[in-house]
């Protein structure tokens, strides 16, 4: 009798606690998010006049108590701070504020919402770093803080925390310092976009591991040193972008088989020595094809017209040569590449008689660049056109 009525006391008390504390509620916490911003009129709807889930951009969970799940407002030309009050909306899941006016810091109260996923602040004027805090939201799948004026490194503990991470974008920022290696623990990550940065050192061979890659981009950075092989493990890769950094050494000859889904491979403005190798004709998706501006050297591979989506090939500034008796064949192949766009041969060592195949590529083309090289021909070829 001792025990039931222990029991039902604790359970009074147990209700008196649960009617008696007011439920938390994340109204105060949207008010000052609005506080903050100036909004143009678009959250005229966050009034008295109805409840807070019913707000524009406010989605709340099914069951009580309400709480915020998502916060949506993207494009909403909202302008000012992020209000730190922000993290107090711990049931958030999604936050998309991309492509507003926000300016000043990214809270690094976000650390405290645990149950964030997808946090979309791309297109906006944040400054500073980003919080280290940002490593306890544990669930992030998706951070995507691009066209920012954010900088500092790239903290390591995102690497070490965040292991359900998949895509990770901070492109067109100012960050500085290397990738950071604990990235490679990122098992699920399958989209890394760091151009047009001032990231420094070379890519750490561990990102090797990750099978998921399929978006690579490096563009515009400070990076140097060789790609490291194990990167060819990526057999899912549909882009790589490793252009205009400083970048050396030459690209392997069976490129071709470790990488069949490639659409766009670029590696323009480095370093990189060697032959283009042949397997690249066996990439049968590639699109765009850029070289420019490197040291490769030797013939085209004569094959790559066997890429019939391709739509760009450059090229240019290298060391690629023809002659008479040998080098011309890929412009053959290449007019068996019914979508072709671009294709910019010039500042080579090409040279002999162009070939007549080269009336045969395709109508599609709107540039063919092949000044600066020495090739005989090219007077018949414009003749030949306009006649
Ligand atoms: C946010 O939460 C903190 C800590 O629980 C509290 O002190 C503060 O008043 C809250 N702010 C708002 C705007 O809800
Ligand atoms: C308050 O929000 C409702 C929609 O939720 C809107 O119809 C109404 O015009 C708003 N009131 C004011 C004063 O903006
Ligand atoms: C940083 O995150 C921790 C862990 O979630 C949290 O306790 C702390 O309040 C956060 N810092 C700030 C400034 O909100
Ligand atoms: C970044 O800004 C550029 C130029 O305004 C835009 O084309 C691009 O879509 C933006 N990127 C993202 C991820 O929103
Ligand atoms: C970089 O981001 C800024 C700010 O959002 C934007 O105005 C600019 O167009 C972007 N530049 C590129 C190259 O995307
Ligand atoms: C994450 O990466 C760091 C640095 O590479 C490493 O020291 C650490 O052991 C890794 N942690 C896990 C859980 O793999
Ligand atoms: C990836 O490539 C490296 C070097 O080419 C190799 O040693 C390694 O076993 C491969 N597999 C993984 C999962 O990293
Ligand atoms: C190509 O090689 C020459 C001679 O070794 C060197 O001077 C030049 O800087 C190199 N160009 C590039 C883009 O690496
Ligand atoms: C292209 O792939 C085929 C079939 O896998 C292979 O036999 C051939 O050697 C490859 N070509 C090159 C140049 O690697
Ligand atoms: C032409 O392109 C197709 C793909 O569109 C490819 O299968 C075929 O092998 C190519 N033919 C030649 C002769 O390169
Ligand atoms: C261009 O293609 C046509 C049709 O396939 C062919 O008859 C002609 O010989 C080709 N011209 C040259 C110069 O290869």
């Amino acid at each position: 009798a001792m025990r039931a009525i222990a029991i039902s006391f604790v359970w009074s008390f147990l209700a008196i606690l649960m009617t008696s504390t007011p439920t938390a509620s994340d109204k105060p916490a949207l008010l000052a998010f609005k506080a903050q911003v100036s909004h143009g009129g678009s959250l005229a709807s966050w009034n008295s006049s109805v409840g807070f889930c019913s707000w524009q951009g406010v989605v709340c969970s099914q069951r009580r108590p309400m709480r915020v799940v998502a916060l949506t407002l993207d494009g909403t030309g909202l302008v000012g701070p992020l209000s730190p009050a922000i993290g107090n909306l711990t049931f958030l899941r999604m936050l998309n504020l991309r492509s507003n006016s926000f300016h000043g810091v990214i809270p690094a109260s976000l650390g405290r919402l645990r149950r964030l996923r997808w946090l979309y602040l791309d297109t906006n004027s944040f400054s500073g770093t980003i919080p280290a805090n940002l490593s306890a939201c544990v669930r992030m799948i998706e951070m995507r803080l691009d066209n920012n004026t954010l900088g500092g490194p790239i903290p390591a503990e995102l690497g070490e925390k965040l292991t359900s991470l998949e895509v990770i974008t901070l492109r067109n920022n100012s960050f500085t310092g290397p990738i950071p290696t604990s990235l490679a623990n990122l098992s699920h990550l399958h989209a890394v976009s760091l151009a047009d940065n001032q990231l420094v050192g070379s890519i750490p061979p561990g990102l090797g591991s990750i099978q998921s890659m399929r978006y690579f981009g490096l563009f515009n950075n400070l990076l140097n040193g060789m790609l490291p092989p194990s990167i060819y493990n990526w057999s899912l890769l549909e882009t790589f972008d490793v252009g205009q950094n400083m970048f050396s050494g030459s690209i392997p000859d069976d490129i071709g088989s470790k990488f069949p889904k490639l659409r766009y491979l670029g590696a323009g403005g480095n370093h990189f020595t060697g032959t283009i190798p042949s397997s690249i004709s066996n990439m049968s998706s590639l699109v765009r094809l850029s070289l420019v501006q490197n040291n490769f050297s030797g013939y085209v591979p004569p094959m790559l017209g066997k890429l019939g989506t391709l739509q760009e090939v450059n090229l240019a500034v290298n060391k690629l040569e023809a002659n008479d008796n040998k080098g011309w064949e890929f412009i053959t192949s290449l007019a068996n590449c019914s979508q072709l766009l671009r294709l910019s041969l010039n500042f080579n060592s090409f040279g002999g008689q162009l070939p007549g195949t080269i009336v045969n590529l395709s109508t599609t083309l709107q540039t063919l660049s092949l000044s600066s090289n020495m090739i005989s021909g090219i007077i018949w070829l414009v003749w030949k056109h306009l006649g």
